[in-house]
């Protein structure tokens, strides 16, 4: 394992708890996850904060918006330090390859290496009926493989994807394209609302380059030791 795969989803509105999960369990993650509910609530500010810890930051905001648009959000996203973010690969792709311009442009601004950008392909959200609905007629892991195929081609870093895409996308992508992995729990954990989910140590295994884990970290009694027991686990 050359880095640590642990990115800790922190998916809270309340500063003082992110900022306290943030240096607790800082020392023991890859990175820390922010997501549309801190963004909303702290913008980039509130980022920012988070960011002077030294915490590498992952910004899911899955931006979605004409190439123009999204190219611009990725440009100032300059200002608050982030090492990756995320697109929806449905954005088509003007959108995805504006995207990867955009980062590079984010690297000559910071003089930083170039933050990442992972695409989404089919939330996991959504099953069969609800791709049907939205006129998708493909089967759901088609169009899984097809917007990864998407995010490939059009220059994209990697994709989000669930442990049981792990396989399918690796064979079809090969092994540079980097996989994003969330429905962890680790033994003994809550489900919680996960229902497809592996081990922390079953996804790396499995291929995930890195792993987001969020409540079984944050909900813990003791965040810290949680991730350094999450990290042990991994050895
Ligand atoms: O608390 P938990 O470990 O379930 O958190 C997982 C994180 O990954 C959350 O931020 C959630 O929004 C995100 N996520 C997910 N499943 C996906 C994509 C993202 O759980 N398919």
């Amino acid at each position: 394992m050359a880095h640590n795969p642990i990115i800790c989803a922190i998916d809270t509105d309340d500063m003082d708890k992110a900022y306290s999960l943030a240096q607790a369990v800082g020392p023991h993650v890859g990175a820390i996850k922010l997501g549309l509910q801190f963004f909303t609530a702290h913008g980039a500010a509130g980022v920012r904060l988070l960011s002077e810890q030294r915490q590498p930051i992952f910004l899911d905001l899955k931006f979605h918006d004409i190439p123009n648009t999204v190219a611009k959000a990725i440009e100032a996203t300059a200002g608050i330090n982030t090492f990756m973010m995320t697109v929806h690969t449905s954005g088509g792709r003007t959108m995805l390859q504006r995207a990867i311009d955009a980062s590079m442009r984010v690297a000559d601004m910071t003089g930083q290496e170039r933050p990442l950008v992972i695409g989404v392909t089919v939330l996991t959200s959504m099953d069969q009926d609800d791709l049907d609905m939205v006129g998708v007629r493909a089967p759901l892991h088609e169009q899984v493989l097809r917007l990864a195929d998407l995010a490939q081609s059009s220059g994209l870093d990697g994709v989000v994807c669930s442990p049981y895409e792990i396989d399918m996308i690796k064979r079809q992508c090969g092994h540079d394209f980097k996989l994003v992995v969330p429905g962890i729990r680790p033994a003994g954990s809550e489900k919680g609302d996960q229902k497809r989910i592996l081990s922390p140590k079953e996804a790396v295994d499995k291929g995930a380059d890195y792993i987001v884990i969020g409540r079984p970290i944050t909900d813990a009694p003791d965040p810290a030791k949680a991730a350094q027991e999450i990290l042990a686990s991994l050895k």
